[in-house]
């Protein structure tokens, strides 16, 4: 027995209205003005939407259970009533408990609205109602319900449990998410707008004091103020036969600057009238201490009319290719050359600048002049004088090393390996001329102040000299459609960046000092309303969620967001920020910032793949350190409260890890709602499926009334597994309705299948065998497969299909989304917003899966991977549908040898392949001897058949086509046009496959079938 069955359900634990939640949810993410998440960067943030929803569905009992108090039912009616009477809205019987409990739901729904964040009426209303909730469910009277976040990361949660006024403790293991929930929940709160005004106060004067200190290395001239400087690393050409005098290759991504519809500007090579580049001979004296004697191409800036106008850049995956000698110089040497100029930042060439002119809306740009080489060259004079007369224990730019994370800090791999060298010297020095200056800040508290609130204004000083470090670094990179100067964290990752972007902080633009203490203060202002009030305490630590800090059933809700797996290293992103924390706030928050970077140790993320130093990090080490947090949460968890945790994640190794943790834990899963938060965009996009949803995972401690584990509950392996279908079913339905389908409804049924393990402590095969989650979860993937196929298959008569056919369509389902996006309001778009758009799923090259899923769904279905080698290609942990085009050799040209998945056609390049398929007919045709009188021979299942014909159509063999289908009675077969229906509600829009099964379908009817 857990306390679900005991204590009254919360609402969380019926229902949740979670197509409103998630549409406000996905809505916030582009309403970025004073938001927590534009306060400083922290990766795989909530939305506050979700929160608030989560929170009081989580706190409030549901009116319709009958062991909910009288008192909540009777004052949540009188409360939304009122609310009603001065809002509007629906009538309703509020003496009927359904009906009440839709009210209240709909109350949620309503206030995930941002717009309503800092209502007052909306957050009276939810305050008196989270009161009312606690005490009539055994709180002592003026005490508030405590909702702990164990990894609050960015404080998403614990920011919603206040303002709805609940306690709230936060804790995370990283110092830098510490600091953030302390300014969140602790500062504001305490200070409001005082704090925000004096922000705003001292941040202004440090921005006219370090413009007057360093204006004069940003110099300006008639053509404008510079906004941004555009710099290209370089390598000398390894070109043979150069001469003594090498050429300098300035590495550039692209040629583009400005790409809108309607202002175009680019670089070209200036070439003389032999068609040759220009170059320049220059002295360079590079960062390692070489000095070289180099040609420098020259470039000039132009104005395209098309994009065939512009060339393409020098650098393509890594390589150099030289304008002049049109040598290409390999990444290995490339990496060779710029390692021992630690990334080559500091000895860029400077290549143009962008500029506002003051009347004049836009940008403009001009080519470097012998002023702006001055001033960058000066700057750096002044750093390393600087640098010489610093004494100290604290270097004066930050020294601390970067691991080498495979995959996420590419930068490594080019010399990058200390957190300085990711400033050029210009940047470094404005940095650290900022950090003296909020330094100074925190020295001299006037009179009127006390010491906690001088800590709290440096604090928040501090993190805009980090936002300003996001826009200040040597990966910062130009947006040529937006026009502006994007941050480091475009992504999790730090890939390196050739030609970097260096915004100047005092340019009146965005991406300067103003700009960074604007949005920091605009959060301290939003945050201050929606924190107003009568609301609860916020508490801050930094302490691993393995070992709380909390006593035994100290919380009525566990709610929290824990790491997801393999997706971010958040402790290694973080030193970016915590290297310069450390020197904004010397000889503050001592406790959080003594080490020079971050705690490692203890973060729970599985990345034994991506760095020696984290080989012990593996699945089996994650589930067990999850597992730990799991129990810790149970632990301070009262008997009678409730868990949530939420998850994401498109591995089911990392499903199967965090459940089990889960579950092993002590907790009973109760519930579980996916919300669509748009997750896949904010991983690391990959041409695989994402996920749009988290699943909200509502659990109750299995323990006895005094808090001590329940461990007697034995369950039936045959009752589990006979419940589990029937419960697969029902909810299907309920998330295809709610716009949740593809990978988003797989995982999403997790949830209800654990509800049915979880409910005992262990459960038994007649032969007295412990079944095991992972055992359960194999039958779980298969009743989850097999009802979707029944479910994309609903109204297609689907016997007959064989192993591919069903593997094809649960493949593109399981790829699919609901292309649901925010209610189609405007959204306010905020000057940094990300532009990440969710990743592809499909592309010329196929359709991929993760394999471990891949392989699971076609167990499900009965169907074998390996068997089915010409549909399916399976590389590392990633697995691919092979596009139609690939098909077309092993489809058409029976008896030659197939390589094994026709792999042979498939590495052609993506753009080549529709092109190939044809080449590859045409010599089917020959061979075969069919091209102008027969057809191909019929292929072995219906599936290869659908595609034979759409083959033929793709390459327009409209008479073979015909020959196909009549003469040889393909189209005779009425599950050719059944599979060939299903298949077209399911080709994603705009690819061949969509085009070519509709073109088919569409012949049927004039072919007289
Ligand atoms: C998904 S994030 C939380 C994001 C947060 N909900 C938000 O909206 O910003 C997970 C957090 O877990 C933290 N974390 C990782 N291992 C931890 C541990 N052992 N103890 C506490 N926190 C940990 C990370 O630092 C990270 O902030």
């Amino acid at each position: 027995m857990s306390s679900a069955e005991t204590h009254p359900k919360r609402l969380i634990e019926v229902d949740l209205p979670i197509e409103r939640i998630s549409s406000h949810a996905r809505r916030e993410k582009s309403i970025r003005h004073g938001h927590i998440s534009t306060l400083h960067i922290w990766w795989a943030r909530r939305p506050l939407a979700a929160c608030r929803a989560v929170i009081l569905a989580t706190l409030w009992p549901d009116p319709a259970d009958t062991r909910c108090p009288e008192r909540f039912r009777r004052e949540a009616a009188q409360r939304l009533r009122a609310l009603r009477d001065r809002r509007g809205g629906t009538p309703r019987r509020w003496e009927d408990p359904l009906e009440l409990r839709s009210a209240l739901l709909d109350f949620i729904a309503d206030f995930a609205n941002w717009d309503l964040s800092n209502d007052k009426d909306y957050l009276e209303t939810s305050r008196a109602l989270v009161q009312i909730a606690h005490e009539s469910l055994g709180g002592a009277p003026g005490t508030r319900p405590l909702v702990v976040d164990p990894f609050a990361g960015g404080g998403a949660i614990p920011l919603e449990a206040l303002r709805v006024g609940a306690d709230a403790f936060a804790s995370d293991l990283n110092p830098v998410a510490v600091l953030l929930n302390k300014v969140v929940l602790e500062y504001v709160p305490k200070y409001g707008q005082v704090l925000a005004d004096r922000v705003r106060q001292i941040g202004t004067a440090i921005r006219e004091r370090a413009e007057r200190e360093l204006g004069t290395f940003y110099p300006g001239n008639a053509e404008g103020t510079p906004i941004a400087y555009f710099w290209a690393r370089t390598v000398l050409s390894e070109a043979p036969g150069q001469g003594s005098i090498a050429v300098e290759v300035p590495l550039l991504s692209s040629m583009w600057i400005a790409k809108k519809a309607n202002r175009k500007y680019a670089l070209r090579w200036v070439r003389g009238s032999d068609g040759k580049v220009k170059t320049r001979i220059a002295t360079v004296e590079y960062a390692d201490g070489s000095d070289h004697k180099v040609r420098q191409p020259l470039l000039e800036l132009f104005q395209p009319k098309s994009v065939r106008d512009v060339e393409a850049g020098t650098s393509l995956g890594g390589a150099a290719s030289c304008p002049v000698t049109e040598f290409t110089t390999a990444v290995e040497s490339v990496r060779a050359q710029l390692t021992p100029r630690r990334g080559g930042a500091s000895d860029a060439r400077l290549i143009c600048v962008a500029t506002s002119r003051a009347g004049h809306p836009g940008r403009f740009y001009r080519m470097v002049t012998h002023e702006d080489e001055a001033a960058a060259r000066a700057a750096s004079a002044e750093l390393s004088q600087r640098l010489e007369m610093h004494s100290g224990d604290l270097a004066l730019i930050p020294d601390g090393q970067l691991n080498h994370l495979r995959g996420f800090f590419n930068v490594v791999l080019y010399g990058m390996t200390r957190w300085g060298d990711m400033f050029s010297p210009r940047q470094a020095l404005a940095l650290t001329t900022l950090v003296r200056m909020v330094n100074e800040a925190g020295e001299h508290p006037t009179n009127e102040t006390t010491p906690d609130f001088t800590a709290a204004v440096q604090t928040c000083l501090a993190l805009v000299v980090d936002r300003q470090a996001e826009k200040l670094s040597s990966v910062a990179r130009w947006d040529t459609s937006r026009e502006n100067a994007q941050g480091t964290f475009g992504r999790q990752a730090l890939p390196m960046v050739w030609d970097f972007c260096e915004a100047n902080p005092f340019s009146g633009s965005g991406g300067d000092w103003d700009t960074a203490l604007d949005w920091v203060v605009r959060v301290l202002e939003n945050t201050a309303v929606g924190t107003e009030g009568k609301i609860g305490d916020g508490h801050v630590e930094r302490a691993s969620a393995t070992a709380h800090p909390l006593p035994n059933d100290s919380a009525q809700a566990v709610v929290t967001d824990p790491p997801y797996y393999a997706a971010v290293p958040y402790a290694d992103l973080s030193d970016f920020f915590y290297s310069w924390l450390r020197r904004s706030l010397r000889g503050r928050h001592d406790d959080l910032l003594g080490p020079s970077l971050t705690p490692k140790e203890e973060e729970i993320v599985s990345l034994s793949h991506r760095a020696a130093m984290y080989r012990e990090k593996n699945n089996a080490w994650f589930e067990e350190k999850m597992g730990q947090a799991c129990r810790e949460g149970r632990r301070v968890c009262s008997p009678s409260g409730v868990g949530v945790y939420v998850f994401a994640s498109k591995e089911t190794p990392a499903w199967e890890a965090m459940l089990a943790a889960l579950a092993n834990a002590g907790w009973v899963v109760t519930a579980s709602w996916p919300i669509d938060t748009e997750m896949g965009s904010r991983l690391r996009a990959r041409d695989s499926a994402t996920l749009a949803s988290s699943i909200h995972i509502v659990c109750r401690p299995r323990e006895n009334s005094d808090g001590s584990l329940r461990v007697d509950a034995v369950g039936d392996w045959r009752d589990v597994l006979s419940e589990l279908p029937g419960r697969i079913h029902e909810w299907m339905p309920r998330l295809a309705a709610e716009g949740i389908v593809g990978a988003d409804a797989i995982f999403a049924c997790l949830g209800p299948a654990l509800e049915i393990f979880t409910r005992y402590s262990r459960v038994e095969k007649a032969s007295g065998e412990a079944v095991t989650l992972k055992q359960y979860l194999e039958d779980v993937w298969a009743a989850v497969a097999k009802e979707a196929l029944a479910m994309i298959f609903s109204g297609v008569d689907a016997t007959g299909f064989e192993e591919d056919a069903r593997l094809t369509a649960m493949w593109l389902w399981t790829l699919s989304t609901s292309g649901k996006s925010s209610d189609g309001e405007e959204a306010e778009r905020g000057e940094d917003e990300e532009d990440e758009t969710t990743a592809v799923r499909a592309n010329a090259a196929g359709f991929f899966l993760e394999y471990d899923a891949a392989r699971k769904i076609a167990q499900g279905l009965g169907a074998h991977l390996e068997a089915l080698r010409t549909l399916v290609e399976v590389k590392g942990s990633i697995a691919r549908l092979v596009p139609i085009a690939g098909r077309t050799r092993s489809l058409f040209q029976k008896g030659e040898a197939v390589t094994a998945s026709g792999r042979n056609k498939a590495k052609k390049k993506t753009g080549q392949l529709s092109m190939g398929f044809v080449a590859d007919l045409e010599e089917a045709e020959e061979s075969g001897g069919w091209g102008d009188t027969g057809a191909p021979q019929k292929g072995e299942t219906i599936l290869d058949r659908v595609h034979q014909a759409m083959i033929l159509f793709g390459a327009a063999r409209g008479e073979a086509l015909r020959r196909f289908l009549v003469d040889d009675g393909v189209g005779r077969d009425e599950r050719f046009w059944r599979l060939a229906q299903a298949l077209s509600a399911l080709y994603p829009a705009s690819t061949d496959e969509k085009r070519w099964v509709d073109g088919v379908l569409a012949r049927k009817k004039g072919l007289g079938l």
